[in-house]
C-alpha cells in the first residue's frame, strides 16, 4: 500500500523524509518520490524501484529544504513508473501532491479540467487533483481553502499531503478512507500515513478522522472538516513499538490482512459495481468487450489459492451468464496441448502477476490467438502487462504468504465480471440489482464475522493437536473448502483435504473417527438438508464437526459439536462470507501450534519457477 510522509520544521526535510520513507517500505511499493519547497521553487525528484534508488539518484547534492513531503507508491492508476511515480503537481508546478487511495471519479474531472485548459501528463487518478486544487486557488488565494474546497468535488478514498512555493510555511493534510496521523514535535511537525514513519521523531501524535483536513505549521495545526467547520483535535501518546506498528498493532501480517478484508473488499467493487443498475463497469475490459460477449468459452487458469477462486468464477458464470467454463490448473494447461480457439476467452487469475506457470499459461493461449485476460493485485506485473486487457483487484500488498484477502478480492472481481456478463447476456435487470446490493453488503458481513475471532480462536485450541482435518462443502463452497484446507496445511502443516461433500461416502468417510474433525460449510441454500445428512454420517462414526452456518440457522446446533455462525448471503458469493471463518481458523490453530504463520517453511509468496 502507499506510504505518505511529510514534514515542516527547522531542520533538513530531506533526510527525514527518506528515513521515513525507508520505515514504510514494508507496506510494499513500487516506485517513490519526494518533493521540497526551497526558495520558491518545488524541488521533486522521483523514480519507479526502491527508495534506495530514489537515494542514489537524488545523491549527495547537499538539497536542503524545511518543508517536504514523500511518497512510495503502490499503483492503482497508471504503471508503476518514473512518470507515474508521486508527487504530482499543477500546471505551473506551484503545487505539489502525493495521495494514498483512489479518486473514483476522476475521469470526470480529468475532462473538465483538460477543457479548462489543464495539461495532465500522468496517467494516475491523483494529478487531477492537484489540478483541481490549483483551480480551486485561483478562487481563493489560500491554500488550506483550496484543498478543501477541491476535496468537496471527489467522490473516493484519499490521504493526502499538498505544498505551494505560494505558502512556504504550509503543510495540508487530509483524509478520508485512508489513515493520517500527525507527529507533534519541538517547533516541528510530521505528517505520515503509518505511525512507523515518525516514531522516531515523536510519540506524541494526531489522528485524522475521514473528512477532516488540517493546515500544520512549524509550531501548530489546525483542523476542520471539509466543509470548514473547526475541529478540536486531542494529542495522544504512541505506546506500541516499531514492529507493532508495522503490522498494524496486530500479531501477524495474515492476520492482519485477514482483518483488512471489509476495506480490500471495498477496494475491489469501488466504484465499479452499479447497484441501481443492478450491474457492474468495468473500464479495463472496454476493449474487448465485444470479444467478451461473443464468446462461447471462458476459461479460467490460475494456481494455488487464485485457482480456487477461479473455481468459484466457474460456478458463478455458468450459472448467471450460461456460459461454458473450463478451470485449469496453469502447471497442466501448458504442458496438456489445450484446445484453444481464436474466439475463446482465457482470464489468467494471479495475486502476484508473476507466477510461472500462470504466465506460461497465458503465453501458450496467446500464442493461439485466444483473448487473454488478467484478474491481479500488482500493477504494472509481468501477467498485467502481458495480457490483453484485465482489473486490477486492488487488495494492496500481501505480505502473508497464505492468501486471504486476495483470495476474497479475487471472487469480488469475478461477481462483477459475472454480473456485468449477465446483464448483457440474458440475466434481468431485477436479479441484477439484487445480486449487486447483497455484494455492497460483503464489507459490513465480514465485520461482523471478524467480531467472533475470540469463539473462532477458542475452536481452535481444542483442535490443535489433531493430524487430519477434512473440509466439505458443496455447489460455489466447495472450492471454499478446498481454500480451507489449503489454508490450514499451509500454516499449521496439519493434513487437510478439501472435498466436495456428497464425495465424503466415495472414500474420505472411510477416515472418520473421533479423531478426525470435519469443517462442514452449510449454508441454508437449495441444498442444505443434503448437507445435513452428510453431517449425520460423520456423527454416526464419532467424528467432530465444526459447522457454518447461516446466524439464524436453529437446526444446526444439533448436528454439530461446533458452530461458527455467518450472515446469510446468496450462494454465489457464499465463497467470500465462508472463507473469513476459516481463515480465522487456520491462523488461530497454526498460532497455537508454535508455526512461522507470514512465512511457513518451505513455501513462496511469488513462485517465478516452474
Ligand atoms: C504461491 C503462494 C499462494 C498463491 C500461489 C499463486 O503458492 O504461496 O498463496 O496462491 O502461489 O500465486 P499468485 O500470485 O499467482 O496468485
Amino acid at each position: 500500500m502507499c506510504g505518505i510522509v511529510g514534514y515542516i520544521g527547522k531542520k533538513n526535510s530531506l533526510p527525514i523524509l527518506l528515513e521515513g520513507l525507508k520505515r514504510l517500505e514494508y507496506r510494499g511499493y513500487d516506485s517513490a518520490g519526494i518533493a521540497l519547497v526551497r526558495d520558491q521553487r518545488l524541488i521533486i525528484h522521483k523514480k519507479a524501484g526502491k527508495v534506495s534508488d530514489l537515494i542514489s539518484m537524488i545523491g549527495n547534492n547537499g538539497l536542503s529544504s524545511e518543508l517536504g513531503i514523500g511518497h512510495t507508491r503502490w499503483a492503482t492508476h497508471g504503471e508503476p513508473n518514473d512518470l507515474n511515480a508521486h508527487p504530482h503537481w499543477d500546471c505551473k508546478k506551484e503545487i505539489a501532491i502525493i495521495h494514498n487511495g483512489i479518486i473514483e471519479n476522476y475521469a470526470t474531472l480529468k475532462k473538465k479540467l483538460q477543457q479548462d485548459g489543464h495539461t495532465i501528463r500522468t496517467a494516475t487518478d491523483t494529478e487531477v487533483l492537484v489540478h483541481l486544487i490549483e483551480e480551486m486557488y485561483k478562487r481563493s488565494n489560500d491554500l488550506f481553502t483550496a484543498v478543501r474546497l477541491a476535496l468537496l468535488e471527489v467522490e473516493g478514498a484519499y490521504g493526502i499531503l499538498v505544498i505551494s512555493t505560494k505558502e512556504p510555511d504550509k503543510l495540508i493534510a487530509a483524509r478520508k478512507g485512508s489513515p493520517l496521523v500527525i507527529g507533534v514535535g519541538e517547533h516541528e511537525n510530521l505528517v505520515a500515513s503509518d505511525a512507523a514513519a515518525l516514531i522516531h521523531h515523536t510519540r506524541q501524535v494526531v489522528y485524522l478522522e475521514d473528512g477532516e483536513v488540517a493546515c500544520i505549521t512549524a509550531n501548530s495545526f489546525v483542523t476542520k472538516t471539509t466543509h470548514d467547520e473547526e475541529i478540536i483535535k486531542q494529542v495522544e501518546e504512541i505506546t506500541i513499538d516499531l514492529e507493532q506498528i508495522e503490522k498494524g498493532g496486530y500479531e501477524h501480517f495474515m492476520l492482519k490482512e485477514i482483518h483488512e478484508q471489509p476495506q480490500s473488499i471495498c477496494n475491489a467493487l469501488r466504484g465499479r459495481l452499479l447497484v441501481n443498475e443492478g450491474t457492474a463497469k468495468l473500464g479495463g475490459l472496454e476493449s474487448v468487450k465485444d470479444k467478451l460477449l461473443n464468446t462461447d468459452r471462458i476459461i479460467l487458469t490460475a494456481c494455488g489459492t487464485s485457482w480456487h477462486a477461479a473455481l468459484v468464477g466457474k460456478y458463478m458464470l455458468e450459472q448467471l451468464v450460461r456460459i461454458p467454463v473450463e478451470v485449469d490448473y496453469a502447471s497442466e494447461f501448458r504442458y496438456r496441448n489445450p484446445v484453444i480457439r481464436p474466439s475463446d476467452v482465457m482470464f489468467v487469475i494471479s495475486q502476484s502477476g508473476e507466477t510461472a506457470d500462470t504466465l506460461a499459461a497465458l503465453r501458450e493461449a496467446k500464442s493461439k490467438d485466444a483473448t487473454v485476460l488478467g484478474i491481479v493485485n500488482v500493477v504494472g506485473s509481468t501477467i498485467a502487462r502481458e495480457t490483453d486487457a484485465g482489473v486490477y483487484i486492488h487488495a494492496g500488498p500481501e505480505i502473508g504468504v497464505a492468501s486471504t484477502k486476495a483470495f476474497t478480492s479475487q471472487i469480488a472481481v469475478l461477481s462483477l465480471v459475472t454480473l456485468f456478463l449477465g446483464r448483457q447476456r440474458g440475466l434481468s435487470k431485477e436479479q441484477g440489482c439484487l445480486l449487486a446490493k447483497d455484494l455492497s453488503l460483503m464489507s459490513e458481513k465480514i465485520q461482523r464475522i471478524l467480531q467472533q475471532s475470540d469463539h473462532i480462536k477458542a475452536i481452535a485450541e481444542e483442535f490443535k493437536h489433531v493430524q487430519n482435518f477434512l473440509y466439505l462443502g458443496r455447489g460455489c463452497n466447495f472450492p471454499t473448502a478446498l481454500e480451507g484446507a489449503l489454508k490450514l496445511k499451509e500454516i499449521s502443516y496439519i493434513h487437510a483435504e478439501g472435498y466436495p461433500a456428497a464425495e465424503m461416502k466415495h472414500g474420505p468417510i472411510a477416515l472418520i473417527d473421533e479423531n478426525m474433525p470435519v469443517v462442514f460449510i452449510v449454508p441454508q441454500d437449495a441444498i442444505y438438508e443434503k448437507i445435513v445428512s452428510n453431517m449425520q454420517e460423520v456423527r454416526a462414526r464419532r467424528g467432530k464437526i465444526i459447522a457454518v452456518a447461516n446466524e439464524d440457522d436453529n437446526e444446526i446446533d444439533h448436528v454439530s459439536d461446533h458452530v461458527i455462525r455467518v450472515p446469510r448471503t446468496y450462494s454465489y458469493f457464499g465463497p467470500i462470507v465462508n472463507s473469513i471463518p476459516l481463515q480465522l481458523l487456520a491462523y488461530y490453530i497454526a498460532v497455537a501450534r508454535g508455526c512461522n504463520v507470514d512465512q511457513p517453511r518451505n513455501l513462496a509468496k511469488s513462485v517465478t519457477v516452474e
